[in-house]
């Protein structure tokens, strides 16, 4: 299959906007397009069409049971597909939406099982991004979408990143140029008796307990160590993610300790001719030794850029060809739960404490 990459720099132009419409006509039609968002970029199908899900997951290379996100641009889709809605529930959806929000209900039976990995609930989130917006408006449909990665491996943050995972297995990918955020969606699970984090984004825990009263984390998701004991609830959460080729190892202290700690360890790596990646920060990237693959992730005083750069980061150490990666902690409170939890997730918990 050849892939179309279609590039939407203006979303004002009406030529551009006719290929975001047909696009849409695509999803209408039971395919796949993959898709910018404010998160990361999406990879769309029908999501009330259990045949064109299924092509999500054959392009992913994701397991069956791993549940789709369904993206809608109006809030009267939220009653055609779920039920048991508190008043709360839609304050805090009409406070954060669109935006980087996800929220999970009791599912009603028009949403297929394929498309829920067989759950009885579903997860909605209403997209910001304009494109987005446009696309499932004028595809007349609600559209599933996990990240546009093929699974594993880190989430798309750049329309190339989809290409390099999917080329040749999808018909279309709408370039709108570099997301936003960097990380997918806080899910927020509403079917419970306590609403309860399952995945943490930039829409913090704080933010939501200032509509909901008490929300919980799932505390398998803050967890230094990976919890066998406590399954995460968001079936996705198990899987190894976001990995990058090379061992990765985080190092968690105080500044000083963990540059000091990251140059000794590299050096080891070095003498025993490892091809060594380092993950600093614009305050901490002239401390580190020579010799080194060093990138600098983003200013640790504005955490928003840590979150922007990662995933782009690891796939910029994979093209390296690094053995052995270390990389600084951010361990803060808000968008730290974020960013730790992914970073966790690549290194496959492999933390180091300083
Ligand atoms: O920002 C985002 O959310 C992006 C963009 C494209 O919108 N999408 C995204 O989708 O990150 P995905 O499939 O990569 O991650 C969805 C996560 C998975 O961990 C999945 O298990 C969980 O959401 N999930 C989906 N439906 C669920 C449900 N009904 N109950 C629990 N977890 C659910
Ligand atoms: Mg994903």
């Amino acid at each position: 299959m050849d892939t179309i990459l279609v590039t939407i720099d203006d979303y004002y132009d009406l030529t551009q906007k006719q290929m975001i419409a047909n696009a849409g006509e695509i999803i209408a039609d039971g395919g796949l397009v993959a898709f910018p968002t404010e998160t990361v970029y999406g990879l769309g199908a029908d999501a009330l069409n259990e045949d064109a899900a299924a092509k999500i997951y054959e392009a992913k290379g994701r397991p069956s049971d791993n549940p789709l996100i369904v993206h809608i641009c109006d809030f009267a889709q939220v009653d055609e597909i779920a039920y048991d809605i508190s008043e709360p529930a839609r304050e805090m959806m009409r406070r954060f939406w669109p935006g980087p929000l996800t929220v999970i209900f009791k599912k009603k039976s028009i949403v297929p099982d394929g498309t829920t990995g067989g759950l009885n609930t579903v997860a909605i989130r209403m997209p910001s991004h304009p494109v987005a917006r446009y696309l499932i408006e004028s595809s007349g449909k609600m559209i599933a979408a996990p990240s546009a990665n093929t699974s594993g491996r880190p989430s798309p943050t750049l329309a190339e990143h989809v290409y390099e995972d999917l080329r040749g297995k999808i018909p279309m990918i709408i370039d709108g140029g570099p997301v936003s955020i960097g990380i997918e969606s806080t899910i927020i699970d509403m079917s419970g008796d306590v609403p309860t984090i399952l995945r943490p984004g930039f829409i913090s825990q704080t933010q939501l307990a200032e509509v909901l009263g008490e929300v919980k984390i799932d505390p398998a998701i803050l967890a230094k160590t990976m919890q066998k004991d406590i399954e995460a609830k968001a079936p996705g959460m198990k899987y190894r993610h976001y990995a990058p080729k090379a061992k990765m190892i985080l190092v968690e202290g105080e500044s000083e300790k963990v540059i000091e700690k990251i140059n000794e360890l590299a050096g080891k790596d070095m003498e025993a001719g490892n091809k060594v990646g380092i993950i600093a920060t614009d305050e901490t990237r002239f401390r580190y030794r020579d010799g080194v693959v060093l990138r600098s992730i983003g200013k640790r005083a504005n955490p928003d850029t840590v979150s922007h750069n990662l995933f782009a980061l690891l796939r910029e150490f994979d093209e390296a060809g690094v053995d052995v990666l270390y990389s600084e902690s951010f361990f803060e409170e808000g968008l730290g739960d974020a960013i730790m939890n992914r970073m966790l997730k690549a290194s496959g918990y492999q933390l180091v404490e300083v």
